[in-house]
C-alpha cells in the first residue's frame, strides 16, 4: 500500500519532492520500491529526496548515518540522480545556521509526499515528547528510550548519538501529503494516542490530526490499542 502511494506520487507529480524517513519500518518499503524499479522500471530519475532527520556526531562514512542508510537501502539500487538526496550537513561549523538553511530548502522544495514512522514514545522524525507543535528544523537531544530502541542498528548501545538534527513538527506539517506507517505491538499505544488522543506536544505524532491529507498504514498489532 505504501509503495503504491509512493509510485503514484513519483510517476504523476510534475517535480516530485519525496520526504524520506529512515528506520526499520521503512526497510520493507524501500525494498519494495527497489523491486518495482528492477522488475517494472519504476523510475526515480525525476525525484528529489529529502531526509527527515540525521544523527549528529557520526563520521561522514558511518553506515548508521541516515544519509548512508538511504543510499544503501534505496538510492544505490534505483535511478535517483547524483545529488538527488538532500539533507542537513551535520558537519557544518554552525549547526543552527545549517538547520535554518535546510528549513528554507524544504520550504522552497516543497515536499509533496512525506513518509513517516512513529516512535513508541510518540515521536515523529526526532521530535521527542515536549517538542513544540510549531517547531522547525533544529538540533535536538535524543531521549534514552529512543537511543535504546535504535541501538539495534549500532555496533553497541553507547555508539548511538545523543543528538540529531530533525525537521520540526511544523516543517513536516508543511508537506502536501503525509503517509505514516507503523508495525508491531510496541507501537500500538503511541499510535492510539497519536490518532485518537488530544493533539499535544507530549505526543508529537498527534500533530498529524491537524493535516488535511494524511494516510496511516498499520499492521494489526500496531492498530490494536485504544487511546485511554
Ligand atoms: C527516522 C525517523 C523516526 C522513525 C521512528 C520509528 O528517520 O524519523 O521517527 O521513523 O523512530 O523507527 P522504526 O521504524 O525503526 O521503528
Amino acid at each position: 500500500m505504501v509503495a503504491d502511494l509512493v509510485e503514484r506520487f513519483v510517476t504523476t507529480a510534475p517535480r516530485p519532492a519525496l520526504g524520506l524517513a529512515t528506520g526499520g519500518t521503512m526497510e520493507p518499503v524501500f525494498a519494495e520500491l527497489v523491486r518495482r524499479h528492477r522488475e517494472h522500471g519504476l523510475s526515480f530519475a525525476r525525484v528529489r529526496a529529502y531526509l527527515l532527520d540525521e544523527y549528529l556526531g557520526l563520521d561522514r562514512e558511518d553506515p548508521c548515518a541516515y544519509r548512508n542508510a538511504i543510499r544503501r537501502l534505496l538510492a544505490r539500487h534505483v535511478d535517483l540522480g547524483a545529488g538527488a538526496v538532500h539533507g542537513p550537513d551535520t558537519h557544518a561549523a554552525d549547526l543552527d545556521a545549517e538547520c535554518d538553511r535546510y528549513e528554507r530548502e524544504l520550504r522552497a522544495a516543497p515536499i509533496g509526499l512525506q513518509l513517516l514512522g512513529i516512535g513508541s514514545n510518540g515521536h515523529i522524525a526526532f521530535n521527542e515528547p515536549g517538542s513544540p507543535l510549531d517547531s522547525t528544523t533544529r538540533v535536538v537531544a535524543l531521549r534514552g528510550q529512543t537511543r535504546a530502541e535504535n541501538a539495534r542498528f549500532f555496533p553497541a548501545a553507547q555508539a548511538v548519538p545523543t543528538r540529531a538534527i530533525t525537521q520540526g513538527i511544523a516543517t513536516i506539517g508543511a508537506a502536501n501529503q503525509l503517509v505514516m506507517v507503523a508495525c508491531g505491538e510496541h507501537k500500538a499505544d503511541s499510535v492510539a494516542r497519536a490518532l485518537e488522543g488530544p493533539v499535544t506536544s507530549e505526543v508529537p505524532a498527534s500533530a498529524i490530526q491537524l493535516h488535511p491529507n494524511v494516510t496511516v498504514v498499520l499492521d494489526r498489532s500496531a492498530a490494536a490499542s485504544r487511546a485511554r
